[in-house]
């Protein structure tokens, strides 16, 4: 038996809790895990609290992302006792996730950890910090470089804006960092950023083309901040679009992209393929230090996963609040 968090829908509604799984309710998998580090992401408070539609099978184990170790193995690439990490592809919203002691998966979208990495260090980096990585090589693949001018990162003290602005300016950029919380200042500043910006500023209506501020953007908000951005961004720059924070919608013109040659980089983190996987993996194993880890992360047991997501829609979790699955 093990402990797990179950979403279930039924006629009585959308329901959460913490329950109790025998081995035999474990889905297909050659490689079966044991789970010691998941984390909280907005995708997962979106699924804890039903607030959108992100599970799509029921009943089911939430958790878009692991890390843990290996029990068993049908697969010749994995033996017991090996660490990995897992995010995305439908865990949590069509396949069983990571809110689980035990969880069985298949090997082929597995990774094991870079060298450098332990499991909770993998999860407090977590899809977050692998999107805002994405994030930054999909900057760099579209030929920005440090020295060309600031970086805005937007949604900043949250989990994917924290590791966007650490691995920015770890690479030399200057960063300017949106945020919403007045106390978020020097947390933003600790981490990098060299400015800050109330997100106020870009958040209402704007017109198509603005002055140009920025030549690159990390946005996890989407929205009228999305569409201000891209109007401030200078010629030839690239906008990273990765998040919804703010909204789905997108109230923009194309001015930026046929006056301006401005670049919109779409990111996705949960089917992209494994052989980028690995290198973003690699890459934050290099780039994000000892200190990162106690800067950024809090944590908490399985079971308050449940009272915790609430705060996480309402903006108010500062940094990665990590979960430590074994203790329920
Ligand atoms: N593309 C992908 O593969 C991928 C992967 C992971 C996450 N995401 C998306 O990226 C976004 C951020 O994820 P996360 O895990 O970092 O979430 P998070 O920790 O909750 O951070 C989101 C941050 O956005 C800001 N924010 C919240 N509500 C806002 C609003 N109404 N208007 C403007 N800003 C607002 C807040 O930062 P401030 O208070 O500092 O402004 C908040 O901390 C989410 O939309 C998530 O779904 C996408």
């Amino acid at each position: 038996m093990f402990h797990a968090i179950l979403i279930d829908k039924d006629e009585s509604g959308y329901s959460a809790r913490l329950a109790q799984l025998d081995d035999d309710a474990l889905p297909e998998g050659d490689l079966t895990v044991e789970i010691e580090w998941s984390t909280m992401n907005y995708k997962d408070a979106l699924a804890l609290t039903g607030k959108s539609p992100v599970v799509r099978r029921f009943p089911m184990v939430p958790g878009i992302d692991f890390a843990g170790t290996v029990t068993q193995s049908g697969s010749d690439a994995f033996r017991p006792g090996d660490k990995v990490v897992y995010t995305g592809f439908g865990l949590g919203e069509t396949q069983w996730g990571g809110y689980a002691q035990k969880m069985r998966v298949s090997s082929e979208r597995t990774l094991k950890l870079p060298e450098g990495l332990d499991a909770r260090q993998a999860m407090v980096i977590g899809t977050a910090g692998f999107t805002a990585m994405l994030s930054v090589l999909a900057l760099e693949r579209h030929g920005v470089k440090p020295g060309d001018g600031d970086i805005l990162v937007t949604g900043a003290s949250g989990g994917v804006g924290s590791f966007a602005v650490k691995l920015l300016a770890g690479r030399g950029y200057r960063v300017i960092a949106a945020t919403g919380k007045a106390s978020a200042g020097e947390y933003l500043m600790g981490l990098g950023a060299a400015e800050i910006l109330d997100r106020a500023e870009l958040s209402a209506p704007g017109k198509p083309l603005g002055r140009e501020r920025w030549i690159g953007a990390i946005d996890a908000v989407g929205g009228h901040t999305l569409a201000n951005i891209c109007a401030g961004t200078k010629y030839g720059g690239v906008v990273a679009a990765c998040g919804l924070a703010e909204s789905m919608d997108f109230p923009a013109s194309v001015a930026p992209f046929i006056l301006r040659g401005v670049t919109l980089a779409g990111i996705d983190s949960g089917f992209c393929p494994m052989d980028l996987r690995v290198r973003a993996w690699q890459a934050l194993a290099k780039e994000v230090d000892a200190g990162t880890f106690a800067q950024v992360a809090s944590q908490i047991g399985l079971a308050e996963v449940l009272d915790r997501a609430p705060d996480l829609l309402a903006g108010k979790i500062q940094g990665r609040l990590i979960v430590k699955i074994q203790e329920s």
